[in-house]
């Protein structure tokens, strides 16, 4: 099973209007509510992927029941540790302009006690020993000390666990300070977190840190995975438009998927993985499919086989955006 802490969930809403206009009233064409949060999208393409996977998140107040309720609609399994801040919403506002706008809440202030408990719960599902990867994806809540990312990892690792984070800032370098398997930032959050000018020097500063792999997703512009080695890159899947929001998740679930199905990883990958040139295009298939897709979680697996037969065949679709992070 593949463990996914997501440290901020949140109710995604997304409201589909005819056109945005600041400091208009707008009628509401439209609205969809999803349980998100960068580790919930990763779960979700996971379920529809067929992969077992279970999710570990803190949840506060009615929002947070409502997330625990849509997951079990989901079909994605879930370990929640209650706490007392109200789960946050996040809103995206579409047209059919391309021009998404999104008010993301920080989250509620967890406790240092309710943080170990979310550590506790971690600590006890790869006990199990039934944990293939661990994934942490997604913002901290404001004034959440990275310090906890670092603590998962330190765990899956000694479990012999691989671990993915795709985490930004403070907490993606604690991630590479504590030996994550593979740190997932995009481009953007590669060069902020690490300062460097360019990707390859960002890259080389989180392999220096103690990430043994970084793969870098480059939107449009494919993916790669650097180690102290060198680089593998793959180009994006062409001709695919739509609402990028959330590509970067269906990536990560598409690296998993490529990697979890290959012979000998039940035996136990030993905390290494081998993100290879065919890893990558599962990652830029899954992110691709998830372009076409107006909801950030949501994925058309029949367009990922096609990508994969066929990654050069430039592809027409509708366009139209919609959703969240
Ligand atoms: N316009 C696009 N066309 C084709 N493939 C795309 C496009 N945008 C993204 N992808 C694929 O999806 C992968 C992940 O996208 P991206 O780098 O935008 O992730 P991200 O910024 O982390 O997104 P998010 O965090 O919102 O999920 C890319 O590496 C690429 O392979
Ligand atoms: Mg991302």
């Amino acid at each position: 099973v593949i463990l996914i802490v997501t440290p901020n969930p949140a109710i995604d809403v997304t409201y589909r209007v005819a056109e945005q206009r600041i400091g208009e009233t707008e009628r509401v064409l439209d609205v969809a509510r999803y349980p998100g949060g960068k580790g919930l999208n990763v779960g979700r393409v996971l379920v529809a992927a067929g992969i077992a996977s279970r999710a570990v998140l803190p949840l506060g107040g009615s929002s947070g029941q409502w997330i625990a309720d849509a997951l079990d609609a989901l079909g994605l399994g879930h370990s929640d540790v209650r706490v007392t801040g109200e789960t946050r919403t996040t809103v995206t506002v579409v047209d059919d302009r391309a021009h998404p706008t999104m008010l993301a809440e920080p989250g509620p202030a967890v406790t240092a006690a309710e943080w170990s408990a979310v550590s506790s719960t971690v600590d006890r599902a790869l006990d199990r020993g039934d944990v293939d990867a661990l994934v942490i994806a997604g913002s901290l809540p404001r004034g959440a000390d990275p310090a906890v990312v670092a603590h998962w990892v330190a765990s899956s690792r000694a479990h012999h666990v691989p671990c993915v984070v795709d985490c930004s800032g403070p907490a993606l370098l604690a991630a590479a300070d504590a030996g994550a398997t593979v740190c997932k930032p995009n481009r953007s959050e590669l060069l902020a977190a690490t300062g460097a000018d360019d990707e390859r020097q960002g890259a080389l500063r989180l392999l220096d840190r103690g990430a043994a792999a970084v793969v870098v997703s480059r939107g449009p512009d494919g993916i790669a995975a650097h180690t102290v080695d060198g680089v593998v890159e793959v180009p994006a899947i062409a001709g695919v438009s739509g609402n990028p929001t959330g590509a970067g998740d269906a990536a990560t679930a598409g690296l998993l998927a490529a990697l979890i199905r290959r012979p000998g990883w039940a035996a136990g990958p030993a905390g290494a993985l081998d993100v290879d040139a065919a890893a990558l295009r599962s990652a830029a298939a899954y992110g691709a499919a998830a372009v076409l897709s107006p909801v950030a979680g949501d994925i058309d697996l029949a367009a990922v086989e096609r990508f994969l037969a066929h990654p050069d065949v430039p592809q027409h679709h509708d366009h139209r955006t919609g959703s969240t992070a």
